[in-house]
């Protein structure tokens, strides 16, 4: 049976057409995807008491994560299900409103807040190759700032979305925290070094079926530019994955658990301790696929670089200090590329 194929918000129907068809050796190769490890999954129930004793079970497993894989899942977050259903919902009706509903959103502005994109690599001699799947991205937070900005269609959109990004805001803290605790510092520390007016940034991408998942790819491979990221999937579809020395491995969507994955910030904070790994997502042949990504960003003005009581003569610091800006304009001037944005600002030794 022949699949109406989902069209983009600029009308471009999805299909495998020339324009979103890899070059042979950047497709997903997906015989080599590993099938037995996965990233870990920890229960925040777990024992987690801060006696001054040495870190506590909860902390040690986060802090082994982080080191290790740079991902995990948790459980017993505290973020109701019936909310997560929620929200999965009104995203899903966004992307499935008909592309001039969602063309409105359509911007090459990169500091517009609310914009609607779609991903795509340039190759040479081959050009732009478009990913499959659309973008939604706008802030969370504070919402009394951008929620007029928000879709009104689906009409629960803003309510929903708002009641979702007080609960995600408050895991924050806590996930900062455990990870503060997990580098050995107090346990504000990396929420004081990522700063003041923090960017607090969402990104849904759908990624609608695809008749051939080993020709395509929904996200390429990248690693997330802020703090951390705490991401929500459908559940029983794949699409996610890790890089883990060197093999791709991939993030089964748990029941009733977030991806929490840490980003290229939380790298040069720890002085490289704890990792930014590359992931993608690949598309699915029979189901459309959606995430929900909440993003936890340094402003421009924030100055980064390895927090001083991790470095000593054994640890001298990996990067240079920059603000975010800076960093901003070397990921601005990668565009298209699979960037090496943290490379640039390694020290040499
Ligand atoms: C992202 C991301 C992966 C996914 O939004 O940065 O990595 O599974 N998403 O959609
Ligand atoms: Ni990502």
């Amino acid at each position: 049976m022949e699949m109406t194929p989902y069209q983009l918000a600029n009308k471009t129907p999805l299909t495998l057409s020339p324009n979103f068809i890899l070059p042979e050796d950047k497709r997903p190769n997906l015989s080599k995807v590993l099938p037995s490890d996965s990233i870990p999954i920890i229960d925040l129930n777990d024992h987690d008491i801060d006696d001054g004793q040495g870190p506590s079970p909860l902390v040690t497993k986060i802090s082994q994560a982080c080191e290790e894989y740079g991902f995990f899942q948790i459980i017993n977050h505290g973020v109701p299900k019936e909310l997560c259903q929620k929200v999965l919902a009104v995203v899903t009706e966004f992307f499935q409103l008909p592309p001039e509903e969602r063309a409105q959103y359509l911007t090459k502005d990169h500091s517009k807040q609310v914009k609607v994109f779609n991903y795509y690599q340039k190759y040479d001699g081959i050009g732009k190759v478009t990913m499959w799947s659309e973008t939604f991205s706008h802030p969370w937070h504070p919402t009394e700032d951008f929620t007029h900005l928000l879709p009104t269609n689906p009409p629960q959109y803003r309510e929903v979305f708002a009641e979702y990004a007080r609960a995600i805001g408050v895991l924050f803290d806590r996930l900062l925290s455990l990870i503060s605790r997990g580098l050995g510092l107090d346990k504000d520390c990396l929420k004081r070094r990522i700063g003041e007016k923090p960017g607090l940034n969402t990104q849904a991408n759908y990624y609608p079926a695809c008749p051939d998942p080993e020709l395509t790819m929904g996200m390429p491979d990248h690693n997330d530019l802020g703090s951390i990221a705490v991401l929500l999937q459908v559940e029983g579809v794949t699409g996610l994955q890790v890089i883990k020395d060197g093999k791709w491995l991939t993030v089964d969507p748990v029941p009733d658990a977030f991806v929490i994955n840490l980003a290229d910030q939380t790298q040069v904070l720890s002085n490289g301790k704890f990792k930014s790994v590359g992931h993608r997502a690949i598309t699915n042949k029979l189901l459309p696929r959606l995430s929900l990504g909440m993003f936890y960003t340094p402003n421009n003005d924030t100055v980064i670089g390895p927090i001083e009581d991790l470095i000593d003569e054994e640890n001298p610091p990996k990067y240079r200090k920059y603000s975010f800006k800076e960093y901003m304009e070397e990921f601005y001037k990668q565009e298209g590329k699979r960037r090496r944005v943290k490379e640039a600002f390694e020290l040499q030794r």
